[in-house]
């Protein structure tokens, strides 16, 4: 089994890489192979509601210049997605943002890519503005019809400078519980899945409210 992080902090070794790190290390020590992707290394495009990810049904986006689409299979073929942003404005990073939503569009245009994977995110800040960022990207993964384990308060770590994260300890209990339940959640769900066939995807009902 196989868990991918993200981390959607412009900084490759920022708290939001080490708050995924004390996720990682505990999934790690369940047998469970990971491998964390730096979204922040390139610019990442916006989506641009061109549709054509819809259209065309190949499970790629057609913007070019970043590794999105490179991206999107390594979540597709594994078991658990972890991600990780740091809080810009009480939000998620607009770099994260980007990369989310032309991601999980792609996937809910391709038949669910993502779809009974375990998932979970977790963010940094400095003060406040932690719970409505992690509320953001926990948005994403009920949205893609993952499943989602818990810890003991919501995944948010405290810290300013790269790496003051380390000094949260009640943050660092919350990350170690949630990698615990995350990999338990994965092998639960692997076992799971060979007993009770999963339900069958249906097809999404669309209104617009406009009558
Ligand atoms: C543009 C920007 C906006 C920020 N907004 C907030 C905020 O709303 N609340 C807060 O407590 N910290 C805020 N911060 C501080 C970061 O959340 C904090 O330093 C975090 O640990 C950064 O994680 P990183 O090292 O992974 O980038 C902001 C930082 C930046 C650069």
């Amino acid at each position: 089994m196989k868990v991918i992080a993200i981390n959607g902090s412009p900084k490759r070794e920022g708290n939001t890489y080490h708050a995924l790190r004390l996720v990682l290390n505990e999934i790690e020590k369940e047998g469970i192979e990971t491998e964390m992707i730096h979204v922040g290394a390139r610019q990442v495009q916006e989506c641009i509601a061109c549709g054509m990810c819809a259209k065309n049904k190949d499970e790629k986006c057609v913007l070019q210049g970043d590794d999105l689409n490179l991206w999107i299979q390594k979540m597709k073929e594994a078991d658990g997605i972890l991600l990780g942003s740091p809080i810009h404005f009480s939000g998620i990073s607009a770099l994260m943002k980007a990369f989310l939503d032309r991601a999980f569009y792609v996937s809910s245009n391709n038949g669910g890519l993502f779809r009974h994977k375990v998932g979970a995110s977790v963010g940094a800040v400095r003060r406040s503005g932690g719970v409505p960022a992690f509320d953001m990207m926990n948005r994403y993964i009920l949205y893609a019809e993952m499943l989602m384990p818990s810890s003991n308060y919501w995944n948010v770590i405290h810290g300013a400078a790269p790496g003051e994260v380390e000094k949260d300890e009640e943050g660092m209990q919350i990350m170690r519980l949630l990698g615990k339940n995350m990999a338990w959640l994965m092998k639960v769900v692997d076992e799971g899945k060979k007993t009770y066939p999963a339900p069958e995807r249906e097809k999404k009902v669309r209104m617009n409210f406009i009558r």
